[in-house]
Parts: C-alpha cells; structure tokens; sequence
C-alpha cells in the first residue's frame, strides 16, 4: 500500500514568536503531511487503513459533519490507497459544493446524506449498518472507521508516535519548548502526544485548546483515552502534563471567534502560513492567551499546525479582511 502519510517538518516561525512576546515558537507542519492536504488526522488514517488491508477490506465507511476534514483526509487517502470510500454527512456545515466537501467529491467518494443531528445517535449506526450491507451486496468489502469511538486509542497511538518524530525534530534544533500547543476536537492528538512525548525525553506541558467539549467533560474522557492507549502500547507508566482550556470555543463549534479572527491574520501575515479560524485559529489564540501564565514571556513553545486550512474558504464572510 502506498504511505499516505509522510513525517512532517518543524518550522521555526521567529516573527509570529516576537508578535506574541515568546522567545521562540516552532510550528509543526501537519498540514503539510503528505496527502489531500494533510492535517492531523493522517496519522491515525495511515494506521487505520493499515488495520482495514489487514482485515480484507477494500472499502471503508465513516461519518463526521459535512465539512469535517477527517472525512477530506480520509477520502483522498483512500483513493491513494487504491480503497474506495463511503462517507455519511451530517448537514451541520452545510452542503455547499465547497472547501472539505468539494474535495471529498474529487477523491471520489460516495456521499449519503443523514438527517439525524447528534453524531451519538444509534440511528447513525443503523445507516452506517445499512451502508455497509449495501456494499456488501454489491461484492465490496467494507471496513467501518468510527473515530472517536473504538478506533480512539488506535488513533491515539498515532500520536504518541508522532510526538516521537516532534522530539527528534526539538533535539536537531536543540529546542526545549515550554509548552506543545494543540486544538482539541476528539483530544485524541492532544492525548496520543501528552502520553508519548515524556517517553520521548520532553517535558513541556500539552496545552489541548478545546474547539467543542467544555473541560468537565474533556478532562475524564482524556483521562479514559490515555489509559486505553497507554495499555494498547504496552506502557506501564502513563503519567503526562496534558493542561486543557474551553477558553476558546466561545461563540461554538466550527465558528470563528473574537480571537481566532486575528490569530489566522496574524499567522498569515507573519508567516505565510494559512491556519483556520476554528481549529488553528482558536489554538494560536490559546497559546497567546497562555503567555504569561503556562508559557512565561519570553519563553518558548510549539504550535501542531493540525491542518484544516479547507475549512478558512468557508469563512471568508467571517474573517473582516481589511
Ligand atoms: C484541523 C483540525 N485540527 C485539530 C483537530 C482536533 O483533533 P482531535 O480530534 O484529535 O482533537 C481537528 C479534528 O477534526 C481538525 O480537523
């Protein structure tokens, strides 16, 4: 099977770290991770097709809102793979022909629309079943993809991984950062990396910057995934510095914010790089937000540039460009 995934550059980004009064800020280029315009989820796809070649499949099912970009990745990543792809969508977002959705249609993948909200909805699980069934009676071999759910630790473990290649990237620079920072949907990246990047030799807090879930809810659950990955690793010891914030998600999910707003400007204008407002955008705005406090002036951090810039088309009314 061809690597859909490709390890990712660290970036020393020296003006945006002096905009934010740090002495240093690298960004971990995900975005730049190898297929259909990467992100941080591509990790986890090239672990989870793995398992589904492994288990005989020559087609794979999932579901996320219409504009998700796990769905974008996963769809061109399969087609890469030689595997075709089911994706069932939620209307959240939109059914505009654009930014993650339009793409999904270039890597040919099959839409099903549902009229069922709450992603938790068993109701999902009967359409994706009957998805499936159809595949079947048409000779394919479907591999259902259900992320978070059982695929979390395994995708997890991506990441623990991955914040193996973040410490060999630090120390060829000789970068001690104070803090990783992450937007956190899932919190699988944030969890997989809290739990590996210790084993890794490196002792900055995670900083999870919650896009969704408010912290009593996200606080259990990634306690629950670093357990389950931790054990799915084989690794004894699953002590980590994993700091989560909801600062940010104010006015919603999947809608830019006060700070994120200028935190895509920002990234853009000091940079070149094109962060989106309601996954980098509002991690950017986090770790602006944690100098001073987790991060102290002066001092140093990394940004997991997670991908998603798809999404920043579907926001041009939003962003108040001058
Ligand atoms: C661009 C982008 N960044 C960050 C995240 C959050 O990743 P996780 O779900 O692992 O917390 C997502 C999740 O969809 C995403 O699309």
């Amino acid at each position: 099977m061809p690597e859909v995934f490709r390890a990712t550059p660290l970036d020393a980004a020296p003006r945006l770290a002096a905009a934010l009064g740090l002495g240093a800020l690298w960004v971990k280029r995900e975005d730049l991770a190898g297929t259909a315009f990467g992100g941080n989820k591509l990790r986890q796809i090239s672990l989870i097709l793995a398992e589904a070649r492994k288990a005989g499949a020559d087609t794979v099912i999932t579901t996320a809102a219409s504009q998700s970009n796990f769905c974008r990745a996963l769809s061109g990543a399969a087609a890469r793979a030689g595997l075709a792809c089911h994706l069932l969508l939620r209307r959240a977002g939109g059914t505009a022909m654009q930014g993650n959705l339009l793409l999904d249609h270039v890597f040919g993948a099959a839409i099903h629309w549902t009229d069922v909200t709450d992603p938790w909805d068993p109701a999902i699980d009967a359409e994706l079943d009957a998805i499936a069934q159809a595949v079947r009676r048409e000779g394919g071999r479907p591999y259902l993809v259900r992320l978070p759910g059982r695929t979390a630790a395994l995708a997890a473990s991506a990441w623990a991984h991955g914040a193996a290649e973040l410490a060999a990237d630090l120390a060829a620079v000789d970068a001690r950062p104070d803090a990783v920072v992450v937007a956190c949907g899932s919190a699988l990246t944030a969890c997989g990396l809290a739990l590996g990047l210790p084993r890794a030799g490196v002792t900055a807090s995670v900083l999870g910057v919650s896009v969704q879930q408010p912290v009593t809810r996200l606080g259990p659950w990634c306690d629950d995934v670093i357990a389950r990955t931790a054990m799915l690793l084989g690794w004894t010891d699953a002590s980590h510095r994993l700091v989560l914030t909801d600062d940010q998600i104010a006015p919603g999910y999947g809608r830019a914010s006060e700070a994120s707003r200028p935190a895509v400007l920002l990234a853009g204008r000091t940079e070149g790089l094109v962060l989106d407002p309601v996954y980098t955008g509002k991690a950017l705005a986090g770790l602006a937000a944690a100098v001073g406090g987790l991060i102290p002036r002066a001092g140093s951090a990394v940004l997991i540039h997670s991908g998603g810039a798809p999404g920043l088309f579907l926001h041009a009314d939003d962003m108040e460009l001058r």
